[in-house]
């Protein structure tokens, strides 16, 4: 199944989600939408000139109201960070852009997709702005500090990143948790692997939450990562594949947080409770109170 996708926001992410959108062959069309209207046309323009190395799609600018037409939509409009920035410090200028998307995805029957920042706090207001269904909304969450761990424990074990099997959950960013008490390489628990020290863990998580931070004060923004991160998402959707993804969406406690959740065509359902040592657990509470009192700030 190839679906219609549409784009909200043709900045640097929006149109390497785009990019990675149409090599990867998930889209029958792709819609492209920015409040820069010359620049939505202009990206279509520029991307449909390339039709010859991609699988076949239609890509085309559209006004925002025809993305309610879409199977899937996918926010990225929103101002981005700078390097002395965090995520949370983008939520007043973002959230009043993903409460007016989300109103007006109201009654929308596909899936949204949220990847601006800050993601978890935004995929709780354009859930609540839009009246969908929770796990309709799905933010990229640590779906990407996920695959920056793996690709940083690829490199230190001089294994492929496929080999390793870890995960984090909580907030995308400063107090992602990496369930280190779970992770496997190839089948061996990671606290078992020859050579592995417990400071390891400490220094490699540190670098995962200042990953962004790193490529944003030498190139002003991060795109490429989290543009395949939201392909490889659209794909599990497009493709029902079902794949226990950690992703973010609002949980059971009402705070929009990443957990491993099963996602397929129905969007992001089934939210499972991996293990976790009692550490673990500490940060993903903390994690949670964070992101609630963050939510919290936008009703003052
Ligand atoms: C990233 O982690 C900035 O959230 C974006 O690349």
């Amino acid at each position: 199944m190839k679906a219609r996708i549409g784009i909200i926001g043709t900045g640097w992410v929006g149109t390497s989600v785009a990019f990675s959108t149409l090599l990867a062959g998930h889209a029958r069309e792709l819609w492209l939408h920015d409040l820069r209207i010359d620049v939505a046309e202009g990206e279509a323009l520029d991307l449909a000139d390339g039709a010859a190395f991609y699988p076949r799609c239609e890509v085309k600018a559209v006004p925002l109201a025809q993305m309610r037409e879409a199977d899937i939509v996918v926010l990225a409009a929103g101002r981005n960070g700078r390097a002395d920035e965090s995520r949370l410090d983008l939520l007043r200028d973002n959230a009043r852009i993903a409460a007016g998307v989300g109103r007006s995805l109201t009654g929308f029957g596909g899936i949204v997709i949220v990847v601006t920042n800050p993601v978890d706090v935004l995929t709780r207001v354009v859930r609540s702005a839009s009246g969908l269904p929770p796990e309709r909304v799905i933010g990229t969450g640590t779906l990407l500090d996920t695959a920056r761990l793996r690709q940083r424990l690829a490199v230190k074990l001089g294994v492929a990143t496929q080999s390793v099997h870890v995960q984090m959950v909580g907030e995308h960013g400063d107090t992602s948790v990496p369930l280190w008490s779970g992770a496997r390489v190839g089948g061996v628990p990671l606290r078992d692997w020859p050579g592995w020290q417990p400071q390891d863990e400490a220094t490699l998580a540190q670098e995962v939450r200042r990953a962004a931070y790193e490529v944003i004060k030498r190139k002003g923004a991060t795109n490429h990562a989290i543009g395949l991160v939201t392909a490889e998402l659209l794909g599990c959707i497009v493709n029902d594949e079902r794949r226990l993804l950690p992703v973010c969406r609002v949980q059971d406690d009402g705070v929009a947080l990443s957990l491993p959740a099963l996602v397929g065509a129905a969007g992001a359902v089934a939210v499972t409770a991996p293990a976790m040592d009692r550490a673990e657990r500490a940060a993903l509470v903390t994690s949670s109170d964070v992101l609630d009192r963050a939510f919290g700030t936008l009703a003052a």
